[in-house]
C-alpha cells in the first residue's frame, strides 16, 4: 500500500466505496449487471479486495485493527446487499415472467386454412362406392372425344336431329367436349365379354344458356349391364337399390317411355320425391314423382358395333346428373352453386 495512504485516509476511502456501491446496486436492473458489478465490488482487483489484502503492511497495530474490522465490515455489508439484490431481482423476474411470457393452453391455436374434396367429387365417391358394392367396374371418360364414340355408336348417326339436343362445344379438328358419358359405351363394350357391368361417371358439356337448373358444365353417371336374360326390371331393381342407398331411405321408381336413340325401349326413370316422400310438394310440381334420368334396353344396333350378339344377349343402360342428385339430396335450388366458387356454399359439405 502507497505510504501516503494513512489510516484516516483508508477509512475515509473504504466509507466512499461502500456508498459508491450501493448507489450502484440500487440501480442494477438485472442479473447480466449485477454480475458485473459483483467482479467490480469484491473480485480480485476490486479496491476493497486491495485494500484487504494490504491491511498487513500497516506498521500501525492499532491502525491495522481499525481498517480491518472497518474493510471486513465492509465487504460483508456489500456481500449482504449483493445477495439480497439478486433475490429481488429474480423474484421481480418471476413475478413478471407469468405476465410477460404467460401461456393461456385454453386459447384457440393458428388455425391453418385447408381445402377440402369439392361436394361433387365426394358425392361421385359415393356412387362409384354403392356401385362397385353391386358388382359394376368404373372407367372415366375422355374429356374430348370424336364424333363416332360420342354419336356414331350410340346410334346418332351424321345429320341424325337428335343431335340437336345434345349441341356442345367443337374443336376446330372435329373433336367434342363430351355431351354425355354414353361416348364410353362401345369402348366398353367392344372390349370386354358378357357379363358387363360398368359405370362411367364423368365431366359433360353442353351448349346451354344456363339457369337455376342448367349448367353448360356438369357431371354424369353412365351405368351399363350386358348379360344373358337382362331385362328392364332388372334396371329397375338395380337403380332402385342405388337411389335407396344414395338418399339412405326406401324410395320407389317408375319407368315412362321416352326415345333416346341408343335405347330401345327406351324412358325416363323417375323417383318417388325425395323431399316429400311422394306426398307432392312443390320441388315435384305436387305429383309425388322427379324425373331423375334417362335409360332403356341397350339398342340391337349398339350392341352390334361393338360386335355383341343382340340375339344372344340384352342389356340396359342408363345416364344420370350428379348435380341433380346432390340438390335434392341437400334441398339446394340453383346447380350454378356447384362451380361457382362460393366458399359460403362449399364449406357446408
Ligand atoms: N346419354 C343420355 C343423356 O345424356 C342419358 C342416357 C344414357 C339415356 C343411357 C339412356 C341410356 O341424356
Amino acid at each position: 500500500m502507497a505510504d501516503d495512504i494513512n489510516n484516516d485516509n483508508l477509512l475515509e476511502r473504504i466509507g466512499k466505496l461502500v456508498s459508491e456501491y450501493k448507489e450502484s446496486l440500487s440501480i442494477a436492473q438485472d442479473l447480466i449487471a449485477l454480475e458485473s458489478l459483483e467482479i467490480k465490488i469484491l473480485g480480485r482487483k476490486s479496491e476493497l479486495t486491495n485494500i484487504l489484502k494490504n491491511i498487513k503492511d500497516l506498521k500501525d497495530p492499532q491502525d491495522k485493527k481499525r481498517v480491518g474490522q472497518e474493510a471486513n465490515f465492509a465487504k460483508q455489508t456489500l456481500e449482504k446487499l449483493l445477495s439480497e439484490k439478486k433475490e429481488s431481482i429474480k423474484k421481480d423476474y418471476l413475478a413478471n415472467v407469468e405476465i410477460k411470457e404467460k401461456l393461456d393452453i385454453t386459447l384457440p391455436g393458428t388455425k391453418f386454412e385447408t381445402g377440402h374434396i369439392h361436394p361433387v367429387t365426394q358425392m361421385i365417391a359415393l356412387c362409384e362406392d354403392i356401385f362397385m358394392k353391386m358388382g359394376f367396374d368404373v372407367y372415366y371418360p375422355n374429356a374430348i372425344d370424336d364424333d363416332y364414340h360420342n354419336f356414331e355408336t350410340v346410334n346418332l348417326p351424321p345429320n341424325h336431329p337428335a343431335r340437336d339436343s345434345w349441341d356442345t362445344f367443337w374443336t376446330e379438328d372435329d373433336h367434342i367436349a363430351i355431351t354425355h358419358t354414353s361416348s364410353m359405351q362401345n369402348r366398353i363394350l367392344s372390349s370386354k365379354n358378357p357379363p358387363i357391368r360398368a359405370i362411367v361417371p364423368g365431366r359433360c358439356f353442353r351448349h346451354e344458356a344456363t339457369d337455376a337448373r342448367h349448367e353448360h358444365t356438369f357431371n354424369q353417371i353412365e351405368g351399363i349391364y350386358v348379360d344373358k336374360g337382362v331385362n328392364l326390371t332388372n334396371m329397375l331393381g338395380v337403380l332402385q337399390e342405388f337411389f335407396s342407398k344414395f338418399y339412405e331411405k326406401e324410395v320407389k321408381v317408375k319407368f315412362t317411355p321416352d326415345f333416346f336413340p341408343f335405347v330401345e325401349p327406351g324412358g325416363m326413370m323417375s323417383l318417388s320425391c325425395i323431399l316429400c316422400d311422394g306426398k307432392g310438394c312443390s320441388v315435384c310440381k305436387q305429383t309425388g314423382w322427379l324425373e331423375i334420368l334417362g335409360c332403356g334396353m341397350i339398342h340391337p344396333k349398339v350392341l352390334e358395333m361393338a360386335n355383341i350378339d343382340p340375339n344372344t344377349y340384352s342389356g340396359f343402360a342408363w345416364g344420370f346428373g350428379v348435380e341433380r342428385l346432390i340438390m335434392l339430396k341437400y334441398d339446394i335450388n340453383d346447380i350454378r352453386l356447384f362451380y361457382s366458387g362460393n366458399l359460403d356454399f362449399l364449406k357446408q359439405f
